[in-house]
């Protein structure tokens, strides 16, 4: 089999070598003054090389791109391996610091953020958090300082009112029977868990959080165990498992759930969710109809996702849906200050088969959308949204993301008024190497995650 048999191991889905710093990179526009701190993000990146015939995207070693943006000046760029047992094995060192409690070779590969101070790598299915330093070396693996009594995500959810961190885990292969509830406080410690049975083992990729409840995604992706025994990537699409969401009241318990059924599909990422006051909880998110089913090794080979509203009426327990984009859509964000709140704007990348990505804004008040397109070529990847300091408009910000010059071999840092697509970039950072696609990441001003003395 040769390497294009593999989509996730050519173009620029495929490797980069080197580890890269890079100071004061070249800037066209103007990079707003009010950005103080690091725009970061995650990826897979498998150090070595990877068989074609069975590599899965979603398992390479974990490497973090990042640059610093202060003074309107690019500072400097970074990417990093994320520490990990089997990255060190494979550079001769010995293991990282830190527990490990799924016993998990690979690194966090997949989201990177900051909370409680400090900046942190993230992966599911039971890869403990990675810490990182401000210039994105890693420092030891990080249970949430001994509080962390199993797996954890790639997803947590921020809730804006109390600085808390919501998160659902499942833990391959260790727990074969249930999901737990996580809530971590400001001061990094876990402060609750719930179990939460399912039947099976199922890929938990995600959750919503409302005012009133967390959101738990049991939906058809679960453990296949003759792709297990071969040592591969051991999720698949199984629709007999059903499909439902369960209503978890905030401090309630597993007794407590709400379980509703929803369309056999898949869902990887919601935007937000919110409660309505008769009760009813509206969630946007991607739906697939279907992942992991002809395509095993990644997200894509089968089909895209549509942006999809979905109301879910705890008394009655059903679930309407309406079609709000049936364009491909993935890496919902919206403004983080509204996360669990009713919000107005949406934002996501459009993945093709191609390397033409677009950047889009959606009004979910008016149905009005927004398209950026990055060039022939070009495109762009999770579009994180910065709120402009004071803002009272609720699309008063700046949407960072990567995008990738797929003819060149190349990247930028892209920044975008988000009330101004039409202006296109006010500014694009020239980045030294190429990126390639990744996954999840995030602004870390600096206010929140201050650089070493
Ligand atoms: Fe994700």
């Amino acid at each position: 089999m040769t390497d294009t048999a593999n989509r996730y191991l050519v173009g620029n889905f495929a490797p980069i070598e080197h580890e890269v710093t890079a100071f004061d990179l070249q800037v066209i526009g103007t990079i707003p003054a009010d950005l103080e701190g690091r725009y970061l993000r995650n990826g897979p990146n498998p150090l070595g090389p990877a068989d074609p015939s069975n590599h899965h995207w979603f398992m390479g070693d974990g490497m973090v791109h990042g640059v610093r943006l202060r003074g309107g000046r690019a500072e400097w760029y970074r990417n990093r391996y994320v520490g990990s047992r089997d990255l060190n094995e494979s550079r001769g060192l010995p293991d990282i610091e830190g527990a490990n409690w799924s016993g998990n070779g690979g690194g966090p590969n997949t989201n990177v953020g900051g909370f409680a101070g400090t900046t942190w790598a993230m992966v599911e299915a039971g890869g403990t958090p990675v810490e990182l330093t401000y210039e994105l070396e890693s420092i030891a693996r990080n249970d949430f300082f001994g509080t962390l009594p199993g797996a954890f995500t790639a997803h947590p959810k921020v809730d804006p009112d109390t600085g808390e961190m919501h998160a659902m885990a499942y833990g391959w292969p260790h727990w074969t029977d249930h999901v737990q509830y996580i809530v971590v406080g400001t001061d990094g410690r876990v402060r609750r868990t719930v179990d939460i049975p399912v039947p099976g083992m199922i890929m938990l990729h995600d959750m919503s959080l409302t005012g009133r409840y967390a959101v738990v995604y049991d939906m058809p992706v679960t453990v296949d165990f003759d792709l297990a025994f071969a040592g591969r990537f051991p999720f698949r699409w199984n629709p007999d498992h059903g499909s439902r969401l369960g209503l978890l009241p905030r401090e309630g318990d597993a007794a407590d759930i709400i379980w509703i059924d929803v369309p056999i599909s898949y869902v990887f990422h919601p935007m937000n969710a919110f409660d309505q006051a008769d009760g009813s909880v509206v969630i946007d998110l991607c739906v697939y109809d279907r992942v992991f089913d002809a395509d095993i090794l990644g997200p894509f080979g089968d089909n895209f996702a549509r942006l999809e509203r979905w109301v879910l009426q705890p008394g009655a327990r059903t679930c309407s849906t309406t079609v709000i984009d049936h364009s491909s859509t993935e890496f919902p964000r919206h403004r983080g200050s509204l996360t669990a709140k009713p919000y107005r704007y949406g934002y996501c990348a459009s993945p093709t088969n191609g390397p033409d990505w677009a950047t889009v804004k959606y009004d979910l008040s008016s149905g009005e959308r927004t398209v950026l397109n990055h060039g022939p070529g070009r495109g762009g990847g999770e579009p994180v949204f910065v709120a402009r300091p004071d803002s009272s408009a609720e699309d008063d910000g700046w949407i960072i993301t990567f995008v990738h010059d797929v003819p060149s071999s190349s990247a930028e840092l892209v920044i975008i008024d988000a009330q101004d697509f039409a202006r296109g970039p006010v500014a694009r950072v020239l980045l030294p190497q190429r990126v390639p696609y990744g996954f999840h990441g995030n602004w870390v001003s600096d206010r929140s995650v201050p650089p070493p003395a």
